[in-house]
């Protein structure tokens, strides 16, 4: 009954904490945000929450994202993908700096609200704000009734499931999943083409097993995990599509094991944080196998020459010696990547943070919902 699979919802049900049991839900509730909604026939998604038909939706000219930490990294994410697969400028913007800013409020902009819990309210309060200036904003929120899909009234639901763990994971993804399918949509009521639609989908339909494929890696990433757990620094370092995905690898690594990260767009690095690669600050480098891979090498190569460790989040073949360590991600469709890979990173913060015996689903000095300004 629905009352037994809400009870299973916020019971261990064998798992040590609620972080490792929702890492572990995360091919289910891929399966759940894309249920019904991609269509194999027209290549493309339906998201009849949205509220917008084929002609609002090529009226959208830019879309910007807004959200709070993980929300606003998954944005980001989603603001790539936009660009890529509909070919319309898009970008993210933490919420809870929009409103202090006089926004520029655009009616050709579709804003999209992001929240796993819809109760952080400087996200509603970016919204209240841009529905003030009459701006067409949907959300995209996790928890059905509240506020945040309340005051935005259309959207798409995350269907990630109750998410306990202070740190999120299925919520994240599914957020990023949910923007692979309004990009996608975005793009074929423009120009993408059938077949590139059609690529897409299949990748989408592709991630449960590939997310399962990460998940299998666990033991090899509770090692790269238990060999760096002296560590006190850490870089996270990607770039273009990689980069929100190392700034969510910091963010995670710093809230629940209390270790300094830092992410950089590897391209940056050498403008400035170089001085700080020694042979005590680790770098965590996003290295997908994409038009960028031998960009990535040469990131790998400049810390290496000058002592840093490496450690590889990767799906291509690198050449021997470059990187310390490897953790590996199964190859998907590229625009996706950023889901897969951010799992793993997901992970690696786990094992780092059980390594140091930190409170992983309670970390200190955080709520699940900041309700709070
Ligand atoms: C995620 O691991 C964090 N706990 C935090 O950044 C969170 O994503 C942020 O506070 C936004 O929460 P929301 O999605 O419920 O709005």
């Amino acid at each position: 009954t629905t009352v037994d699979v809400l009870a299973d919802d916020y019971e261990l049900g064998g798992f040590p904490d609620f972080m490792r049991k929702e890492m572990a839900e995360q091919p289910e509730a891929v399966e759940r945000a894309l249920r019904g909604r991609l269509d194999e026939r027209f290549a493309t998604a339906h998201l009849g929450g949205l509220g917008l038909d084929a002609m609002a939706l090529r009226a959208v000219r830019r879309v910007k994202f807004l959200g709070c930490g993980s929300a606003y990294y998954a944005g980001q994410m989603g603001a790539t993908l936009v660009e890529e697969l509909a070919r319309i400028p898009a970008d993210a913007e933490p919420a809870s700096e929009f409103r202090y800013r006089n926004p520029v409020v655009d009616p050709d902009t579709l804003y999209v609200a992001i929240s796993q819990s819809g109760e952080t309210l400087d996200t509603l309060a970016a919204v209240q704000e841009l529905r003030r200036k009459g701006g067409r904003v949907i959300g995209a929120v996790n928890v059905v009734g509240s506020a945040v899909a309340r005051e935005c009234g259309s959207g798409v639901f995350l269907h990630a499931g109750p998410e306990v763990s202070v740190a999120s994971t299925k919520a994240m993804t599914n957020m990023t999943v949910s923007f692979a399918m309004l990009a996608l949509l975005l793009g074929r009521v423009r120009d993408l083409s059938a077949s590139s639609g059609a690529r897409i989908v299949n990748g989408l339909r592709a991630l449960p097993e590939h997310i399962e494929q990460v998940l299998g890696t666990d033991d090899a990433v509770r090692e790269v995990a238990r060999h760096y757990s002296k560590a006190t620094h850490m870089f996270f370092l990607g770039r273009v599509r990689g980069w929100p995905v190392a700034r969510e690898g910091a963010q995670k690594l710093k809230e629940i094991s209390y270790v300094h990260a830092e992410a950089y767009q590897s391209a940056e690095l050498k403008h400035g944080p170089l001085a700080l690669i020694d042979p005590d600050m680790p770098s965590v480098v996003v290295v997908p196998d994409d038009e960028l891979l031998s960009k990535n090498l040469s990131t790998m190569e400049q810390i290496k020459a000058r002592g840093g460790p490496v450690i590889a989040v990767t799906n291509a073949d690198l050449p021997d010696g470059l990187a310390d360590h490897v953790i590996r991600v199964p190859r998907g469709e590229p625009e996706l990547d950023p889901i897969v890979f951010t799992i793993a990173l997901q992970m690696l913060a786990y094992h780092l943070a059980v390594e140091l015996g930190r409170d992983v689903d309670k970390p200190r000095n955080l709520a699940k919902s900041v309700t709070v300004e």
